[in-house]
């Protein structure tokens, strides 16, 4: 591949986008993780919305887990914004409330896998590390004209980051990726990199699927455990919930309904206080009556 012919396009047609315009890294790490499973278009507004209310790690690991969960509302997959809290708490804890620029002391943090730290690498520090993300690993797949193994396909780009380019080389090849070789609609005649490509759009049976770190179809969301655990958070949201009423309002069966809760309970995105389920972390006072939150004779002795 031609790094000069990628780097100039991109200088072209590049995206603006608002975290290109930072290197802060609790801002790039937010992105990184809203963006891994969320719309570009989703995630502009409600990035700026979520560093605006916790404008570092030391404002988040001060909220409640409730708080950032409500803060997270709408995007999905909260199991992120639960990692992203107990990530705050961390850099607090160990590393004197910033993020660490060292790919062994971020992969250590809570749900930072090595797409994240070295997204966190490349576009915060600028350095030269290359982020494998499922537009990378569809391109490398292309280019090479076979399925890779994640090894493989760390490799190959790590042997591409132009020396000195690490931040404009990896958002450059995200933007290949999101704007020319697409899952679906490969614009090859628009492609810089056409040249070197062995696919270039097939016949052949597309070398991308089932490579290294691409993502596959994506199940339906309507009807999913996904759709109801969304249900139950935006509902505990507003405030407690009985646990004999989720069923109803997940529109699932009461053994389903039980399934869902367990799930979120086991996650730590929601706790049970007596028959009442709330966020973590949520004040004792919101839970529905002082009765159900403290069970009489266990507390501390003589008490
Ligand atoms: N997806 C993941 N990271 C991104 C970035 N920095 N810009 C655009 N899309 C992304």
């Amino acid at each position: 591949m031609n790094p000069g012919a990628l780097l100039a396009w991109a200088a072209e047609h590049g995206r603006d986008l608002p975290w290109r315009r930072t290197r802060d890294p609790w801002a790039i790490l937010v992105s990184e993780v809203m963006l891994q499973q969320t719309r570009v278009a989703r995630v502009e507004p409600r990035w700026s919305a979520f560093l605006d209310r916790f404008p570092d790690p030391a404002a988040c690991a001060a909220a409640s887990l409730a708080d950032v969960l409500r803060e997270w509302q709408g995007l999905g997959y909260p199991r992120r914004a639960r990692n992203l809290h107990a990530t705050a708490a961390a850099a607090v804890e160990v590393h004197g409330g910033r993020l660490p620029d060292d790919l062994d002391e971020l992969l250590a943090l809570p749900g930072i896998g090595p797409y994240t730290a070295r997204a966190v690498l490349a576009f915060a520090f600028e350095r030269d590390a290359a982020v494998v993300d499922t537009n990378v690993g569809r391109i490398l797949a292309r280019q090479r004209g076979e399925r890779l193994t994640p090894k493989a396909a760390q490799a190959a780009a790590d042997e591409l980051v132009p020396v000195g380019e690490g931040w404009a080389w990896n958002q450059a090849m995200l933007d290949l990726g999101a704007m020319v070789c697409g899952k679906r609609s490969a614009v090859c005649d628009r492609c810089p990199v056409r040249s070197t490509c062995c696919w270039r759009g097939g016949p052949d049976p597309d070398p991308a699927v089932g490579s290294a770190a691409v993502s596959g179809k994506q199940a339906p969301f309507e009807g999913s455990d996904r759709q109801a655990r969304g249900r139950l958070l935006a509902a505990l949201a507003d405030g407690p919930v009985a646990v004999g009423r989720v069923a109803r309002l997940v529109d699932r069966s009461e053994s389903k309904a039980a399934q869902v809760v367990a799930g979120l309970v086991d996650d730590g995105l929601v706790e049970r206080r007596g028959d009442q389920l709330v966020l973590p972390g949520e004040p004792q006072g919101e839970t529905a009556t002082p009765s159900e939150s403290a069970p009489k004779g266990l507390g501390a002795p003589g008490s």
